[in-house]
């Protein structure tokens, strides 16, 4: 990316040269990257972990490592997906990135290059709110906003997984047909539902538990109204363009608790197991990449625009092959 602004102009295609990897990366030679609504953030100049352009955009990658520095855990041969090297320039929309050695897995059998570029951002953040952060307890109430997005779609199934009732927020009946399939236990439509009214009808007036909230705005500050005592909000984003609303004063005289959430890597330990527990449950089936649309290499300031009324599910670029 060379510039703010429409990501046609914004985005540029360039030569360049990789040197070697240093400790803590791993070079791989692109064939998908996982895309979304952060490339429109930082198109616009609105994203929080970078500074001025210029800086590569892709925050996630899959493909064949080509290069390690010495004592790595990966050798070259391996078919990999992470979490791009994008907060010191480096992007997966290019023939070559650097991924975090931290964040990134061997391919799980099965799963596709869409599928393996799309998986690490959305299931370590999902990973991050419902277990590390606000953890949910079986038989919890966990209403999951953006639901059909590329966060709220991992947060769905995992949140499943851990046992949740999860009620899924969409915004059109395509999305909500597609939370469904996720296997939500509900699904509502924040354009046509009374949200208030649905979530007092499903946990029978009881309240919410927690709210997984990578959308923010409007959407997040009326279902933080059914936020039951003792329960939780976990902040994840502001896809809606602004983060939730909140009042002090609301949060202390309804008892419940605002939680942040940035997907940052912990020590090596704790993300070697948080990536094995992923991995595993990626090849019992029990979670997948929801991959929507696939654009080509050419099409990326494309896919960018499309981000701000994006199609279900997570966007990916095929770089190669
Ligand atoms: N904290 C972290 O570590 C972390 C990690 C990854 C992403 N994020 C953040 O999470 C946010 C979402 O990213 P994403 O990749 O999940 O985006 P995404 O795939 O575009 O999904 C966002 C969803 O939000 C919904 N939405 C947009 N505006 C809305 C509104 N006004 N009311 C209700 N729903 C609305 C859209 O669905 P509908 O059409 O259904 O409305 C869309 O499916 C971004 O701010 C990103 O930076 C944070």
């Amino acid at each position: 990316m060379v510039k703010f602004g429409e990501p046609g102009e914004a985005a540029e295609l360039q030569e360049m040269t990789w040197a070697e990897p240093s400790p803590g990366q791993v070079l791989i030679r692109v064939r998908a990257a996982g895309a979304g609504f952060p490339d429109l953030m930082m198109t616009s100049g609105n994203f929080p972990l970078l500074g001025a352009p210029p800086f590569g955009l892709g925050e996630e990658a899959a493909g064949e490592v080509v290069a390690v520095p010495p004592g790595s855990s990966f050798s070259a041969g391996e078919q990999v997906s992470g979490i791009t090297d994008f907060e010191r320039g480096w992007g997966g929309y290019a023939d070559y990135v650097y991924l975090r050695e931290r964040s990134t897995i061997r391919i799980p059998r099965g799963m596709t290059d869409e599928q393996a570029a799309g998986f690490p951002i959305g299931f370590r953040t999902a990973y991050a709110g419902l277990v590390e952060r606000a953890p949910v307890e079986p038989g919890q109430s966990l209403l999951v906003l953006g639901a059909a997005g590329s966060s709220g779609a991992t947060a769905v199934q995992l949140g499943k997984v851990l046992g949740a009732t999860v009620i899924a927020v969409a915004g059109s009946q395509e999305k909500v047909d597609f939370c469904a399939r996720l296997g939500a236990d509900h699904v509502l439509n924040h354009r046509t539902d009374d949200l208030t009214a649905r979530i007092a009808e499903i946990t029978n007036g009881r309240g919410l538990d927690l709210i997984y909230d990578p959308v923010g705005g409007d959407t997040a500050a009326t279902v933080v109204k059914s936020i039951a005592r003792n329960g939780r909000i976990a902040m994840i984003g502001l896809a809606s363009g602004a983060p939730v609303p909140l009042d002090p004063m609301d949060i202390l005289l309804r008892n419940y608790t605002v939680v942040g959430v940035l997907a940052s890597p912990s020590d090596a330990q704790t993300e070697a197991a948080v990536w094995q527990r992923l991995t595993e449950l990626a090849a019992q089936g029990a979670i997948t990449t929801p991959v929507g649309a696939v654009y080509a290499f050419d099409e990326v300031p494309r896919m960018i625009a499309r981000q701000s009324a994006p199609p279900a599910g997570k966007s990916i670029v095929r770089v190669a092959g």
